[in-house]
This record gives structure tokens, C-alpha cells and sequence, in this order.
């Protein structure tokens, strides 16, 4: 009994190997990226996120004077760097760019709501918004109160 079992568990685990080596070589895991849809799913993001902006009282105010083209194009591009995407972001710090904004804790909540909101109503999975929003919140300091 005990030798069959044996016998039964070897060839499982020979099983095992074998088919582990069969799938060729280990694929890298997913970008976050490609996660988001790669450059149409952030386009489509940052777009999304702009209409929640433009609707929020709490942030559309801060908006009134930017380039909405400009952010569009730099806010995508940000995105892209962030979630390992092939691009690099070719704007200014974000300490830099919020400057003099004073941007408060309750605007850099709504900013970060609006962008969780349209990934949700764009079937993001929360455990990819999640890994995004991890990326992004140590931005915080260097937004806020600047
Ligand atoms: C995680 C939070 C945030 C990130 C990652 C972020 C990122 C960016 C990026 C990449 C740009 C474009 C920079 C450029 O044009 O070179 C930008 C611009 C801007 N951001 Fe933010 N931002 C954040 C939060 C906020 C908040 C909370 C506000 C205020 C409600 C805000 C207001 C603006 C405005 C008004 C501009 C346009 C500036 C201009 O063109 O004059 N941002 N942001």
C-alpha cells in the first residue's frame, strides 16, 4: 500500500514537472500597463477621468486656466511611465507642476476618486486600480499644499 502510494505520488509530481517545462519559457508577468488596456485603455482613462474633473466642483475650479490638450497628453504620459508602460514622462516634477495651485486634501482626494471611478465604469479590476492607486499616493506630498 504504502509503495503504491509512493509509487502514485512520484509520477504525480514527474507530472508535474513535466508539464511545468512544457508551457516553454516563463512569460514576464503582465505590465500594470498592459493591466490598463496599454495606450488606448489610458487614453480612454485620462479622458474618462477629465469628464469626472470637469463635472467636480472641487476640482473643475482648479482647471479653469490649464491646457486641457496639454494635460490630456502629459497626464496620459505620466500614466504610462507609472505603470511601466514604454514611455517617459517628459513634463516637470509634480512638486513643480503644482505649485503655487494650492491644492488641498480634499482636491487631491476628488482627483484620486474621479480617476478610481472611471477605471470602475472602464471594468478595471479593483486589484489593478489598486496597484495603480498604490503607485500614485506617494504623490501626495508632493502635490498637496504646494
Ligand atoms: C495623484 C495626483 C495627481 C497627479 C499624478 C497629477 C499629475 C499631473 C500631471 C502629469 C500634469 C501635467 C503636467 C504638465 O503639463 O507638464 C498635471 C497638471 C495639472 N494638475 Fe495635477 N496631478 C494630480 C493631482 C492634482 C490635483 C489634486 C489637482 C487640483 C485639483 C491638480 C491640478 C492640476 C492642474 C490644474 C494641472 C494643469 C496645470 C497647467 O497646465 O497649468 N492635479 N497634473
Amino acid at each position: 500500500m504504502a509503495t503504491w502510494l509512493s509509487r502514485f505520488l512520484i509520477s504525480a509530481a514527474l507530472l508535474g514537472m513535466l508539464s511545468a517545462c512544457s508551457t516553454g519559457p516563463a512569460r514576464a508577468p503582465a505590465t500594470l500597463y498592459d493591466q490598463l488596456g496599454g495606450e488606448q485603455g489610458i487614453a480612454a482613462l485620462t479622458d474618462a477621468a477629465l469628464d469626472h474633473y470637469a463635472a467636480d466642483p472641487r476640482v473643475a475650479p482648479a482647471f479653469a486656466h490649464a491646457d486641457i490638450g496639454r494635460f490630456r497628453r502629459m497626464f496620459a504620459q505620466y500614466l504610462c511611465q507609472v505603470a511601466d508602460g514604454p514611455c517617459h514622462y517628459t513634463g516637470d516634477s509634480m512638486a513643480d507642476v503644482h505649485r503655487g495651485m494650492n491644492v488641498s486634501e480634499t482636491q487631491f482626494n476628488a482627483v484620486v476618486e474621479g480617476l478610481t471611478a472611471s477605471m470602475t465604469s472602464l471594468h478595471i479590476s479593483v486589484r489593478v486600480q489598486n496597484r495603480l492607486l498604490r503607485r500614485l499616493a506617494p504623490e501626495r506630498g508632493d502635490v498637496i499644499y504646494k
